[in-house]
């Protein structure tokens, strides 16, 4: 069944150090954002996708989507000062009925398949998101002082996308604007419905670009993927 996603794309990239909006950054000189939209561009059951953007890359964006053939970009919306709030932005364009993913601009290794299941997860269970196990021993300190060794076998890194049924990512949003609570990701909003959320195990190299090294990595996966 066809979806629609949200893409936030309305960050500064600070931690990346790059001056600009890290998705300007080229990986084999094609920038980080056409990369992403160009995975749902290709994807047949991609209805539509949503951009939220800082009004200054406004019309830079809209060059190299033309310049790069992107098509299925149906809405523009401003983003805001946190994630969320770009996501929201996002949220309040959408369609009524179906299926709703929202994914990092910043998350060009996203593969069809693990999106396609998120997508028959999130019809069954109303959301869904990809995961996948920590390799990390995590501790929890105070100060610099350790206070606990978490249990690694339950733990998941969460990354995008997040997948959700339309009405069940609007109400959280709504609740938690409401409320003025301020999540890391989508589904923590969605499990303060509450609302259970399903995790498929998605890959490693779906790797979010965050600091400097992320670009030397983001090379090695684009390598691997070309043998
Ligand atoms: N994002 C957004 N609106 C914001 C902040 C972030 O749409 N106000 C987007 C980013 O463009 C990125 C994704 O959310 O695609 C994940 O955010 P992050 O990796 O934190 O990117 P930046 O906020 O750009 O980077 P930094 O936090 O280092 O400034
Ligand atoms: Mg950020």
């Amino acid at each position: 069944m066809a979806y629609q996603v949200i893409i936030p794309a309305a960050g500064q990239g600070k931690r990346m150090g790059a001056g600009k909006n890290k998705l300007y950054l080229t990986l084999e000189d094609t920038p980080v954002l056409i990369h992403t939209l160009r995975v749902f561009d290709e994807d047949e059951e991609c209805g539509g996708m949503i951009l939220a953007i800082h009004p200054e890359d406004e019309a830079q964006f809209k060059d190299m989507i033309h310049f790069y053939g992107i098509r299925k970009v149906t809405s523009m919306v401003h983003g805001g000062r946190e994630r969320q709030d770009s996501v929201y932005s996002g949220v309040k364009v959408l369609e009524e009925e179906g299926i709703v993913l929202v994914h990092d601009a910043a998350r060009p290794f996203i593969k069809k398949e693990t999106i396609h299941s998120l997508v028959r997860e999130a019809e069954m269970e109303g959301a869904a998101i990809a995961a996948v196990p920590v390799k990390d021993t995590i501790k929890r300190a105070d100060s610099n002082m350790v206070t606990e060794t978490i249990e690694r076998s339950s733990l998941w890194a969460v990354q995008t996308p997040q997948a959700f049924r339309i009405s069940v990512l609007r109400n959280a949003h709504e609740k938690a604007v409401k409320e003025e609570f301020t999540g890391t990701d989508d589904a923590s909003l969605v499990e303060r419905l509450p609302h259970k959320v399903a995790i498929i195990e998605g890959d490693y190299d779906n790797i979010k670009l965050t600091t400097p090294e992320d670009v030397f990595f983001a090379e090695a996966i684009l390598k691997k993927r070309k043998q």
